[in-house]
Parts: structure tokens; sequence; C-alpha cells
């Protein structure tokens, strides 16, 4: 498992992580974005002197077969060998591109991450999930391999817009249903539109504690990890409309409506109480408003549902919630009770 590092001096927290690490040479993955806005922060530590840079094109567009072949290249053109040392300086398109070509390269070889948008920070970065788009379909391919260090700065979430700040911050709200009331709570009253960042620093890394718990419990996502799925099969089916339709959404906000969703069918199915559900759904309203949709839509959502990488046997699976901490995975809906889910959040 990897070494998560909440970083107070960054300079230091970087130069022990790969001080950590035997290597022969450094390589550091930006992509046009981050090695514009992030680079900068990190470039003149003692630490960075030898690296050689990788620079790819940024978004999810991206991630795919061609950049990591180009990746592949330049490590070979850089003399890269298996005992190499890769950072991944960037968002999770980034951290999951570049865990794979050093996963893969030579077999492998070690990577450290430094995420730099609030959702790497408390997700993508985390848990060892590495790999690129392939065939029209999200992180198709691709391998379970940690990184030897993640370094979570906050001095990267000051330069966020307030659109990817919320997107992170589902996936915190999501780890704080998970986990207990206190910690949920305590994210419902934290003010992200005017964030203290010190204090969300230390949410931050109460929010990666608890995905970390559950990873180190099941790596591999043959059980408990499906928790972290929460939001997510409806969130996804969210995104891969918007994607047809051409409408442009953050993956957090996706998972935002998706919680939702997936508490109306919690409350419905395992008792989750409807005090908590409608406390949810007004926080979510006010702060990412509602994605639109119709009865005509139905059949599509449903269709993305059960394409989900996650289901077996032929049912859509979810991960729902009898009370906040109290998790059940492996849940199925039937046809209606989608239905169901869908007419709620059309008309809440
Ligand atoms: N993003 C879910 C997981 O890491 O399992």
């Amino acid at each position: 498992m990897q070494d998560i590092i909440i970083a107070d001096n960054l300079e230091q927290s970087l130069a022990e992580a790969v001080g950590k690490v035997e290597h022969d040479r450094l390589f550091v993955l930006t992509d046009t974005t981050t090695r514009e806005l992030c680079w900068p922060v990190v470039q003149d530590y003692s630490v960075m002197k030898e690296a050689t840079m990788i620079t790819i094109p940024p978004t999810d567009e991206g991630k795919t077969l061609e950049t990591l072949a180009s990746v592949w290249t330049s490590l070979q053109q850089g003399g890269a060998t298996r005992h190499s040392l890769m950072v991944n300086l960037g968002g999770g398109m980034v951290t999951d591109l570049g865990g794979f070509a050093a996963s893969t390269f030579k077999r492998g070889m070690a990577y450290i991450n430094i995420p730099t948008t609030l959702l790497s920070q408390v997700d993508a970065s985390v848990g060892g999930k590495t790999g690129i788009n392939f065939g029209g379909l999200k992180n198709e391919i691709g391998v379970f391999n940690c990184a030897r260090s993640v370094i979570l700065s906050s001095a990267f979430l000051r330069t966020l817009d307030h659109e990817n700040l919320l997107s992170g911050y589902a996936e915190m709200l999501k780890h704080g249903l998970l986990s207990s009331k206190e910690n949920w709570a305590e994210l419902l009253t934290f003010d992200i539109a005017d964030p203290d960042y010190d204090t969300l620093q230390a949410l931050v890394a109460k929010s990666v504690a608890i995905k970390e718990q559950i990873v180190t419990e099941d790596p591999t996502e043959k059980g408990i990890r499906k928790a972290l799925n929460f939001g997510h099969t409806a969130g996804h089916a969210i995104e891969s409309l918007a994607l047809k339709e051409g409408r442009t959404v953050l993956h957090g906000y996706a998972v935002a409506w998706g919680l939702l969703m997936e508490l109306y069918l919690s409350a419905r199915k395992c008792g989750f109480p409807a005090k908590e559900m409608h406390q949810m759904e007004a926080y979510i309203k006010e702060h990412y408003g509602k994605f639109l949709y119709e009865c005509k839509h139905y059949d599509t959502l449903c269709d993305f549902m059960a394409h989900d990488k996650k289901n077996q046997g032929g049912n859509i699976n979810f991960t729902l919630l009898g009370g906040i901490g109290d998790i059940r995975i492996n849940q199925t809906a039937t046809q209606d009770e989608i239905e169901e889910m869908l007419d709620y959040y059309r008309e809440s």
C-alpha cells in the first residue's frame, strides 16, 4: 500500500518520497495545463533538478492508447529502466495514465503521485487504480498498482475554480455518507464557496483516510471496495448521457446527482432515513443544481447502467446505504425501481 503524505512542506515531502525509492533516472509527467500551473511550484526544488519532463495533452479525451504510447516512447528515448521513477503531477487523467505507463514499462517501474485537483486528491490518485479509456469506454484497460507515495498539498487546490472544487467535494460527501454522521455533518457545514484551505486540507486528510481504510481491506474490489461506487452507477449513466448529447458535466457533479438518486433507492429498499436524504437533497440542489432529463431518456439511462463494468450476471449492481455508515454492497434493483428513482429525481 502507498504512503499518503499530507504535505505542510511540499519540498521536504517530495524529497523524502523520492529519496525512499532507489532509482537511476527521474521522470515527471504533466499535462499542458499542470505544466503551466503546477510545475512552476516544484521545478526549483533540488530533487527535481535531474528530472526529465514528459508532457501530454490535458482532459480525459487524451486518456488514450496513443497518449500512453507517446509516454512509453518518451521513457524509452529518455533511457528509462525498470529502476527509474516517475512522478505524476496532475489530475486524475495524469495519475491514471501515468500510473499505467509506469506499471507497464519494462514490466513496471515505481511511481509517485502528486494530485493537483481536489477530485484526484480524494479519489483517483489513491488506491492503485490505473488505466486509460478504450473503445469508447472509460477506464477500460488498466491495472491495480499503487503509487509508492501520494503527496497531498493544498497549494494546488488554491489554483482550482469553484466548479472543480465542488467536483472533488462530491467524492468527499460520498466518503462522509460511507463513514459517519459526524464526518458527513462536518462536510455539510464547511463553507466550500469561500474555503479556508487549512480546514479543507484537514477534511481531505480525513476523506482519504476513509478511502484508504476501505482499499486496504479490499485492494482489488472483490467486496467492500465496491462501497466506493456509491452514487456512481447512476452518476456514470448521467455522465454517459451528457457525453452522448454533447452536454458538459464534471465527474463530481454527476456523482453528486448520482448520490441523490441512489439515496432514494437506499431509502426505498434499505430504510435509509428520509430526513437525512432530504438534507442531502437540499445541499446538492443548492450547490450542484440539477441535471435535466425527460422520460424519453429513461431507456438510454437504464442501458448505460446495465453496461457498467461493475455488473455481474446480468444484474445492475448498486452499493446502497441502510443509514449513514451502514454500507450494503451488491444490491440490485428491478426495472420498476430504477424508473421510480429516475421519476423521483426528475420531479424533485
Ligand atoms: N473510485 C473508486 C475506487 O477507487 O474504488
